[in-house]
C-alpha cells in the first residue's frame, strides 16, 4: 500500500544540488521555494482521506523516472528520460470516481516530482516543491488522490523542467465517465517537438534567443515519433485527445483543412460539438476531437499552421504526421448534440478582482526575466475558499503566454473583450500579446499552497509564476 515509508528522508535539494541547470527556477535568487516544515502531515492526511467512491477502484500504476535509449526516428538513438522506459510514458486510465495510487521511483540523476496536470487533487498531491521534498535519486514516493472529473489530462516533472520535459518525461492521463460519447475509435495523440544536434542528441537548454522565446525543436513527434504514418479506417469517425506537451511550441492544429468537430477541452466535454477546422493548442493546452468520417485513399497532412505568437523567427506551417485513409469500417457514432450541462461562474461583464500582469524585464545578473505583477516568483494575496475570483490576465510584453493555473478549471470569460466561441473549462489559456484575458474560477475546499505560471517552460524557468494560498 502507501504511506511515509516509501519516502526516503531528503536533504534540502536547493542546497545540495549543485548540478541544477543553469536556466533552472531556483537560480534566481532569493524566492520564497521549498515545502512548508509540516508537508508530510498535510500528505499523510490527504493519502488517508483518499477513498474510492462506492463502485469504484484503486488504480494502481508504477512510474519509473529513467534514462533510456530512444529512437525518434528508426534507427537513430537519443539519449532521452523517460517515465518506464518510453516516450510519451504510459498513459494512465481511470475513471471518475477512482482513487490513482502512483509509485514514482526515480531512477534519474537528479531530484524530481512530478505534477498532475488539470487534476483537482488535494494540494498535498499536487506534485510541485512547494507541497512536498523533491524525490532524490533512488528513492519513491507515492501519490495517491481521488479522481474528480473525466477528461484529458497529463503529467509532467515540475523541476528543471526545461530540462526533463524536453528529454521526454511526460504523459497522458485519462479519465473517463459512465456515459461517454460513443465514437468508432479512441486514441492519444501528446504532440511534442525536439532540438537534436548533428549526433541525434537533445541539445542542452540554449541561451538568449531560446530563453526568450522558449525552445521550439525542429523535430516534431506525435507519441514520442518523429512525423509518423497513422491510419484510420473510412467511414469512421474517431474520437481524438490531443495534448500539447512542447516546451514552447503552439500548435495550431489542422487536419488537412477538413472540418472536425471539438469535444472537450482541458476541463472535460463542452456543452456541445463545436465544428471548426483548426484549433490552437498551446502548451499544456488538451483538446477532444471527433475527426473523420474520410474516404478511401485519401491522405491528409496533421499539421500546425502558421502562427505569430510574436517570437523571434517566421512562423511557419510545419507537418506532425500523415494521416491515410484505408477501407471502410462500419460507422456506429453517436455523438449528442448536448455533451454536458456547464452553468456560467460569472457574466462576461464582471468585474475584476484581481489583476495579473504578465512581463519582462532585464535584469544583470539573469538577462531577461519574465515576470508576474513584476516581480519573479510572485507572491499573489491568497484566495478565500468559496468566493468567487474574477481576473483579468494582462500581457505587457509583445509575446503570447500560456496562463496556467493548477488545482482548479476556470472559465474564460472574455479574450481582448469578446466572449469566447463557446464555454469551457480550462487550466491553460492563451493571453495575446499585449492582451487581456478575463477568467473566473471559484476555490473551493482544498486550502493550501497554489501556484500559477506561463507554461513556456523556459518563461516559468525564468521566473513567469507566483505563489499563492488557498485558505479557509
Ligand atoms: Cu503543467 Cu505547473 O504545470
Ligand atoms: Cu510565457
Amino acid at each position: 500500500m502507501t504511506d511515509a515509508r516509501h519516502h526516503r528522508p531528503v536533504l534540502d535539494p536547493h542546497h545540495s544540488d549543485p548540478d541544477r541547470a543553469p536556466h533552472d527556477h531556483g537560480s534566481h535568487g532569493p524566492v520564497a521555494h521549498g515545502a512548508p516544515p509540516d508537508w508530510q502531515d498535510a500528505y499523510t492526511r490527504a493519502v488517508e482521506a483518499a477513498r474510492p467512491e462506492p463502485g469504484r477502484r484503486v488504480v494502481t500504476v508504477t512510474l519509473e523516472a529513467m534514462e533510456v535509449e530512444w529512437e525518434f526516428r528508426p534507427g537513430r538513438a537519443t539519449r532521452a528520460w523517460a517515465f518506464n522506459g518510453q516516450i510519451p510514458g504510459p498513459t494512465i486510465e481511470a475513471q471518475v470516481g477512482d482513487v490513482l495510487e502512483i509509485h514514482l521511483t526515480n531512477r534519474l540523476p537528479e531530484p524530481t516530482v512530478i505534477h498532475w496536470h488539470g487534476l483537482r487533487v488535494p494540494a498535498a498531491m499536487d506534485g510541485t516543491d512547494m507541497v512536498q521534498h523533491p524525490v532524490m535519486p533512488g528513492a519513491t514516493f507515492t501519490y495517491r488522490y481521488r479522481l474528480p472529473d473525466a477528461g484529458t489530462f497529463w503529467y509532467h516533472p515540475h523541476l528543471n523542467e526545461t530540462v526533463q520535459l524536453e528529454r521526454g518525461l511526460y504523459g497522458a492521463l485519462v479519465v473517463r465517465e459512465d456515459d461517454e460519447p460513443r465514437l468508432d475509435a479512441e486514441r492519444v495523440l501528446v504532440l511534442d517537438d525536439v532540438q537534436l544536434d548533428r549526433h541525434g542528441q537533445i541539445k542542452p537548454p540554449g541561451w538568449w534567443i531560446e530563453s526568450h522565446n522558449g525552445r521550439v525543436g525542429s523535430t516534431r513527434l506525435v507519441n514520442g515519433r518523429r512525423e509518423p504514418e497513422l491510419g484510420i479506417a473510412a467511414g469512421q469517425v474517431e474520437r481524438w485527445r490531443i495534448v500539447n506537451a512542447s516546451s514552447a511550441r503552439y500548435v495550431r492544429l489542422s487536419i488537412g483543412g477538413r472540418p472536425f468537430r471539438i469535444l472537450g477541452t482541458d476541463g472535460g466535454l463542452i456543452d456541445a460539438p463545436f465544428l471548426t477546422s483548426e484549433v490552437l493548442l498551446t502548451p499544456a493546452d488538451r483538446v477532444d476531437l471527433a475527426v473523420g468520417p474520410f474516404e478511401e485513399g485519401e491522405s491528409l497532412e496533421i499539421e500546425s499552421l502558421r502562427y505569430n505568437r510574436g517570437a523571434f523567427g517566421i512562423p511557419r506551417r510545419e507537418r506532425f504526421a500523415t494521416l491515410r485513409v484505408g477501407p471502410r469500417a462500419p460507422s456506429h457514432v453517436r455523438i449528442p448534440g448536448r455533451l454536458r450541462h456547464i452553468e456560467p461562474l460569472a457574466p462576461g461583464s464582471a468585474e475584476p478582482t484581481r489583476e495579473v500582469h504578465l512581463g519582462w524585464k532585464l535584469s544583470r545578473a539573469h538577462g531577461v526575466e519574465f515576470t508576474i505583477n513584476r516581480e519573479i516568483h510572485h507572491r499573489a494575496a491568497p484566495c478565500v475558499v468559496g468566493e468567487l475570483q474574477v481576473w483579468d490576465l494582462v500581457n505587457g510584453s509583445p509575446v503570447d503566454h500560456p496562463f496556467h493555473l493548477h488545482g482548479f478549471f476556470f472559465q474564460v470569460l472574455q479574450v481582448n473583450g469578446d466572449p469566447p466561441p463557446f464555454l469551457s473549462w480550462e487550466d491553460t489559456v492563451n493571453v495575446p500579446a499585449r492582451g487581456r484575458v478575463r477568467i473566473a474560477w471559484l476555490p473551493d475546499d482544498r486550502p493550501g499552497e497554489w501556484m500559477y505560471h506561463c507554461h513556456i517552460l523556459e518563461h516559468h524557468a525564468a521566473g513567469m509564476m507566483a505563489h499563492f494560498d488557498v485558505v479557509r
